[in-house]
């Protein structure tokens, strides 16, 4: 389950999948620190080489609070890793509920995060193009960070704004002038993406599938039919922000100025007593989760196709770009490269049990420990073979066509409400004493893949355990 990658450090778990490739995080054996590493095979499309090169170009030149720091990038024959900010609070996307959102409190705290790492972008020049929950990641302490700089690109640069042709970005998200096949301001556009994300906050729903007059959701929006979902579960004060951002004409959208003065930025939120820090969004534990989530928040990754004007709906595409002007990236001084030499796979299962999991502060777990607040994972009191067969049975009856990857991994096949192909994968890794299943989307909807392991978590019940299990202390190397 751990294998090393360079001396001292571990692969211990997939972060991420993408088009790309996988994001991994590993973990010095010594010092325990961690770093999220991505991960791409430069073999799988044509284009690879060049997006990398301009993603790290891109990257490297950000520094900022709100930012996911790069610290370096190294190849190893056809594979190209980056070395990124391991941010162990994971995705927000996570902390959405389906249908619900989230408490306006928590909300406005994650938006104005946003709202200063984009302002930070653009200060450098450097657009997005990307924005969407799953791309906003949280650390320890639960302060967002914009992450995933693949289809970022620089749009001003010594002062000078060029405008962008490439239609790029994942559907729901993205503005209307992005599909206009005109040349488009880039500011605007990631604000556009910045109301859909805080719609998504507030909601638990994204309000349509495009910003087109195809789509019924956003021509009622545009006839101020805000009695309807999501509009109706918004308070009035944050639907007057919304109004003023979500304008087709991308002139008259209001401006980052103009949004940190709105009334509802600015207003004082208080935590109703008894609800704690999030409404309970995680799927294992809300009955809610289960809900209908109409117009998804979907983990569609750069699903618009790379030409102008020809969009993609769902799946992850090769990202491929049209409007790139910067230099390519000169090989960056790789610090944390240098500092890893490959070498000897190193077992380090023993780390798995460097843990106490209950009563540990966030900030003091490590990563390991902070790998099992995961949501979509649940202990069994099964062995390997009879949770698998337990798994067999289960997804027998959901109709999922299944496949076993390697003894402990399975892949699971289905579609979603819209046909759109739906894959997860299921790990099974030994935690000591303990069996721990973890689910992970690969490709398709991330709130669909929510509710279905919900099912799947209840269809197996009987061997899930009810208790986590106690972690054994061993003393920390
Ligand atoms: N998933 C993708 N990138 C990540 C990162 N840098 N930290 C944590 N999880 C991630």
């Amino acid at each position: 389950m751990v294998t090393a990658f360079v001396e001292g450090w571990d692969f211990v778990q997939i972060l991420g999948e993408g088009a790309y490739g996988e994001v991994k995080l590993a973990v010095n054996n010594e010092t325990q620190e961690a770093v999220a590493v991505k991960i791409i095979n430069l073999d799988r499309a044509s284009t690879a080489e060049d997006n990398i090169r301009k993603e790290v170009c891109v990257h490297r030149m950000l520094t900022h609070e709100r930012i996911i720091k790069f610290y370096g990038f190294r190849k190893d024959g056809r594979v190209q890793y980056l070395f990124l900010e391991y941010a162990t609070g994971g995705e927000l996307f996570d902390r959405i509920e389906p249908d619900v959102g989230m408490p306006q409190l928590d909300a406005q705290k994650y938006f104005k995060q946003l709202v200063s790492g984009v302002d930070y972008l653009h200060s450098r020049g450097v657009t997005h193009r990307d924005l969407k929950p799953e791309n906003l990641l949280l650390d320890d302490d639960d302060n967002l960070k914009i992450s995933d700089f693949g289809l970022a690109t620089v749009f001003r640069h010594q002062g000078k704004e060029r405008l962008l042709e490439r239609c790029c970005g994942t559907v729901p998200y993205v503005a209307p002038e992005v599909f206009s096949r005109r040349p488009y301001h880039a500011v605007p556009a990631d604000l556009w993406s910045c109301a859909i994300i805080l719609v998504a906050l507030l909601a638990g729903e994204l309000p349509w599938d495009e910003p087109t007059y195809g789509c019924r959701e956003y021509c009622d929006w545009k006839d101020c039919k805000i009695t309807l979902s999501p509009w109706k579960k918004i308070d009035n004060l944050a639907l007057s922000l919304l109004r003023r951002m979500l304008v087709e004409n991308s002139s008259k959208r209001s401006t980052i100025e103009q949004i940190k003065k709105h009334q509802w930025f600015n207003k004082s939120f208080h935590r109703r007593k008894g609800f704690g820090r999030f409404s309970p969004s995680s799927p294992s534990n809300s009955p809610t989760g289960t809900g209908p989530f109409k117009r998804h928040c979907s983990r569609y990754e750069s699903s618009l196709a790379s030409s102008p004007g020809t969009v993609s709906c769902s799946q992850p595409e090769p990202r491929h770009r049209t409007d790139r002007q910067t230099d390519p990236a000169s090989p960056v001084s790789d610090e944390l490269g240098q500092l890893m030499s490959f070498s000897q796979p190193v077992q380090a299962d023993n780390m798995l049990l460097c843990s106490q999991m209950q009563g540990t502060p966030g900030s003091s777990q490590t990563p390991m420990q902070k790998l099992v607040r995961r949501m979509t994972r649940f202990f069994v009191t099964t062995d390997r073979d009879d949770t698998i067969r337990e798994m067999n049975k289960v997804f027998d009856t959901l109709g999922y066509t299944f496949k076993k990857n390697s003894p402990n991994m399975l892949t699971m096949s289905t579609t979603d409400k819209r046909n759109m192909p739906l894959v997860f994968k299921a790990s099974l890794m030994e935690m000591g004493e303990n069996l721990l299943v973890d689910f992970r989307l690969s490709k398709g909807d991330g709130l669909e893949f929510k509710r279905r392991f919900i099912r799947i978590k209840e269809g197996m019940k009987s061997v899930v355990s009810k208790v986590p299990p106690m972690w054994p202390l061993l003393p920390s190397r």
